[in-house]
Parts: structure tokens; C-alpha cells; sequence
């Protein structure tokens, strides 16, 4: 039958497209992969209730180990949808799990949706300008790369958007006073400007901009965050990025 990637969106149960939610409401088995992100408000529970189905949580093992006799069997011979926050191929991507469908010939089909990938345009930076994305791991002891791309962003005039780790099994989200203190450990300047962004996609959006020694004093409670380092800004992207001034 058929294995249907369904992206999420980012803010609530409400965020899926329609196309998504046909899907849903066809399939028989509905899985949810819970570790690479988390909607903003709302968890596997409200999910369940909202499509009136039952919803298989997808560890990293079940999804990357286990697939063969969970995702991959069922779809065998059932419809199987695999819904993931934000949008299906961003970020960590499935592509391996569509692969192995594919030489089992099971037949797929991709439901795209927002991701955060892209949902940061609201800041106001101009999208066709930013580098190599970088995650900052929570384990970061000895871990150089995050700035590293920083500042070869910086050095070619583009901007870095810089993901956080996140454990939602756990309910453990970096935050971005954690993500500048490790920063500026690593050498960015204290005066560096950057963007704090959290819970993009719902009606609470939060997002700060300033220097990074004032945006560390501050408090931000919405999970997921994420952050932005811009480079150099045109006029138009310094006059968007103003009304989120701390
Ligand atoms: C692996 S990425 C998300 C990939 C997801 N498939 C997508 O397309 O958005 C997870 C990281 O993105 C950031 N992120 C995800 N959703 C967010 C949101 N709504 N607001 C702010 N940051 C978010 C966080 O830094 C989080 O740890």
C-alpha cells in the first residue's frame, strides 16, 4: 500500500494541510516521529484527539532500527502515515527511511509543509541570504563547528540560522541563553548581533533582537527556540529586524 511523509507545521494540531490530513484520516496505522522536533503547542495526545485515530510515537530506534518490523511492515500492506513537525526533509531527514520503502516497493508519497527552515523569514531577513545552517549539540564541551560556520557565514556576508538540541521525549529544549553563553566561550564578540527566535509558527512568536550580551540577560520561556546570527543587512532588513529591538 502506501507509506504517505506528512509534515506537521510547526505551531498546533491545526497546521496540517489538508492534503496531510486526508492522509491521516486514511491511513490505518499513523506513526509520529518525536525526535528531531516538537510542535509548539500541542502533543501526541491533542493529535490523537483532533484526528480521532491513535498515534504510534517514533523513537530514533524504532525509525532508524526497527523500521523493517514497525513503518516498513505495516506499510506492506496497510497505508501508513509518518507524520513529522515541520516539514518532512528538513533538517534530519528521512530520506533513508523513503529509500528502503522504495526497494521494498512500497509506494510513497511526500506531503510537504512549513518548516523552520524557512518559517524564520519572519524576522525579516532576506532568505537568499544565509549560509550553512548549524546545530549546537547539548553535549558541547569540545565542540568547535557551530561558530566555526558562524564565521565563515559572516566572512561571505551571509546569515546563520543556529537549530538548538532538543530531547522532546525527555521535554529537555536548549534555549538560546544557552546557546550564546557556549558562543561567546568560543569567541564571538559580546556585541555580536543576533536574533532570538521562539515558538515560531504559533500566535505566542517570540523573537529578540540585539547584541548578544543583552539578549543573555533576558528570559524566554517558548520552546522550541532557535537563533540568528545576521551578517551584514540592507536597509530594509535592518528597518524589519528593528521592531524586535530588546
Ligand atoms: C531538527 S530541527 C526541525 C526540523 C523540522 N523537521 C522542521 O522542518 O522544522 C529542530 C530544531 O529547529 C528549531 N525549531 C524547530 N521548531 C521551532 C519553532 N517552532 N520555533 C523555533 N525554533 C524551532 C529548534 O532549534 C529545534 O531544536
Amino acid at each position: 500500500m502506501t507509506l504517505y511523509f506528512v509534515g506537521l507545521g510547526l505551531g498546533n494540531e491545526k497546521d496540517i494541510t489538508v492534503k496531510g490530513l486526508e492522509a491521516v484520516k486514511k491511513a490505518d496505522v499513523v506513526y509520529l516521529e518525536v525526535y528531531t522536533s516538537k510542535l509548539v503547542k500541542c502533543d501526541k495526545a491533542k493529535l490523537e484527539k483532533f484526528y480521532g485515530k491513535r498515534i504510534i510515537a517514533a523513537d530514533r530506534d524504532l525509525v532508524e532500527n526497527k523500521a523493517s518490523e514497525t513503518i516498513l511492515k505495516d506499510a506492506a500492506d496497510k497505508d501508513v502515515a509518518f507524520l513529522v513537525v515541520g516539514d518532512v526533509f528538513s533538517a534530519t531527514t528521512h530520506v533513508d527511511l523513503r529509500k528502503r520503502a522504495g526497494e521494498l516497493k512500497i509506494k510513497t508519497k511526500v506531503i510537504h509543509n512549513t518548516s523552520i527552515l524557512t518559517a524564520v523569514g519572519i524576522v525579516g531577513l532576506d532568505m537568499y541570504k544565509y549560509g550553512r545552517v548549524t546545530t549546537i549539540p547539548f553535549d558541547n564541551k569540545n565542540v568547535k563547528s557551530p561558530y566555526e560556520v558562524i564565521k565563515k557565514n559572516l566572512k561571505n556576508d551571509l546569515h546563520t540560522l543556529v537549530l538548538l538540541d532538543l530531547d522532546p521525549l525527555h521535554d529537555k529544549y536548549m534555549n538560546v541563553k544557552l546557546a550564546l553563553e557556549y558562543l561567546l566561550k568560543c569567541g564571538m564578540p559580546a556585541e555580536q548581533l543576533c536574533v532570538c527566535c521562539c515558538g515560531v509558527g504559533s500566535e505566542d512568536i517570540l523573537i529578540k533582537f540585539g547584541e548578544a550580551k543583552e539578549l543573555i540577560k533576558k528570559e524566554f520561556n517558548k520552546y522550541p527556540q532557535c537563533l540568528i546570527v545576521p551578517s551584514k543587512m540592507h536597509f530594509m532588513e535592518e528597518e524589519a529586524l528593528g521592531k524586535f529591538k530588546i
